[in-house]
């Protein structure tokens, strides 16, 4: 069931050797630190039989929050040191793009409103909104949602119906799905205006991108929760309902293949960081293990990409389910041992 066999020898593949780590359900659960994450790091970094250290990134389907400040947090909580250049969440790959929408006003979902349009900022869009914007425009937008007093005072006053939105961005897990929903639909049906009953003549479709495919995920609860495309398949039902059709839609996320590539040429960077490709004289080929817990995201996306998959038993997967929907190169029990098979059978 699981190829165990030794990849072939090669003079530098020890040099290209590299991991990347799913977060939530391998090395945290929520805020809790599980403790064979640390031991797991410490073997990177460098307490192996090489006696080296050996690069890795993290790589979440998580967001919210700046990477700055979400790479501190867990530098904090894990004990090594985890930077921006070795740290993606599931909208790091926004950044490579932002540019094309700087100038035109856009809506972001997930996380906490001001922190989250600081983040969109951050990426160099300029004209940022919520849906908590949206309902201190127009209370009326949706009767079932009361604003708490700071998210008043943290909206953005604008004029709603002189500001078409061109595009739609979940970076996180929505809060509020049903202010959300609906403030989504009256977007897209007007085509950017929210309370036009028609699009104006000619208004393009507006785009609309969800970084997050996870049906479901794992936090400190013992059962996994849903997660952003949980949020994704409730809004797409209520709009094929409503229209006959699903609205198509720009999906990011592991296991999409941009955001494999994006994580590989991070992993290459430190890799070559670490090791330098002049000393090798070569261009560095990576061996990437990734270790994951969702075989949905981590393992089909690892396997898709041409590295080797390692899934663990602490997060979303239960061998008691039965055989994973993508088979992994290899099953273990959490990170740890995750770790000390891959490096074994690299030696
Ligand atoms: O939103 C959190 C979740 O979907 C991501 O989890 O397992 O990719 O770190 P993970
Ligand atoms: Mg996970």
């Amino acid at each position: 069931f699981l190829s165990h066999a030794r990849p072939q020898a090669n003079p530098n593949h020890l040099l290209s050797l590299g991991f990347a780590f799913d977060i939530d359900g391998v090395l945290l659960h929520g805020a809790n630190v599980l403790p064979e994450a640390k031991r797991a790091l410490s073997i990177l970094e460098g307490n192996n039989s090489l006696n080296r250290k050996i690069p890795y990134i993290l790589m979440t389907n998580g967001g919210g929050v700046s990477e700055e400040d979400r790479s501190k947090q867990l530098t904090e909580r894990l004990g090594f040191e985890i930077t921006p250049s070795n740290f993606m969440q599931a909208h790091t790959i926004l950044k490579s793009f932002a540019h094309k929408y700087a100038n035109k006003p856009v809506l972001v979902l997930g996380g906490k409103r001001d922190v989250l349009r600081k983040v969109a900022k951050s990426y160099g869009l300029k004209h940022v909104y919520t849906t908590l914007d949206v309902k201190a425009w127009n209370p009326d937008v949706w009767p079932f949602h009361d604003l708490t007093p700071e998210e008043r005072a943290a909206a953005t006053p604008v004029d709603f119906s002189t500001t078409p939105i061109s595009a739609i961005f979940v970076f996180h897990d929505p809060r509020n799905w049903a202010l959300d929903v609906q403030v989504m639909i009256d977007i897209i049906l007007s085509r950017g205006i929210i309370d036009r009953r028609r699009p104006v003549e000619n208004a393009p479709p507006v785009e609309l991108v969800f970084c997050n495919p996870d049906l479901q995920w794992r936090s400190e609860f013992s059962r996994p929760r849903l997660g952003q495309g949980a949020f994704r398949e409730a809004f797409q039902g209520v709009f094929k309902a409503l229209t006959g059709a699903p609205y198509p839609h720009v999906q990011y996320g592991k296991p999409t293949t941009p955001t494999y590539e994006f994580g590989e040429k991070m992993l290459r960077a430190r890799i070559e960081e670490l090791h330098g490709a002049l000393s090798t004289g070569c261009e560095i080929q990576p061996r990437i293990y990734m270790v994951g817990d969702n075989p949905e995201s981590d393992i089909a996306g690892a396997n898709a990409a041409g590295w080797s998959s390692i899934l663990v038993r602490t997060g979303v997967y239960d061998p008691a389910d039965g055989l994973p929907t993508h088979k992994p190169t290899y099953e273990a029990e959490n990170v740890e041992a995750a770790v000390k098979w891959a490096i074994d059978r690299e030696i």
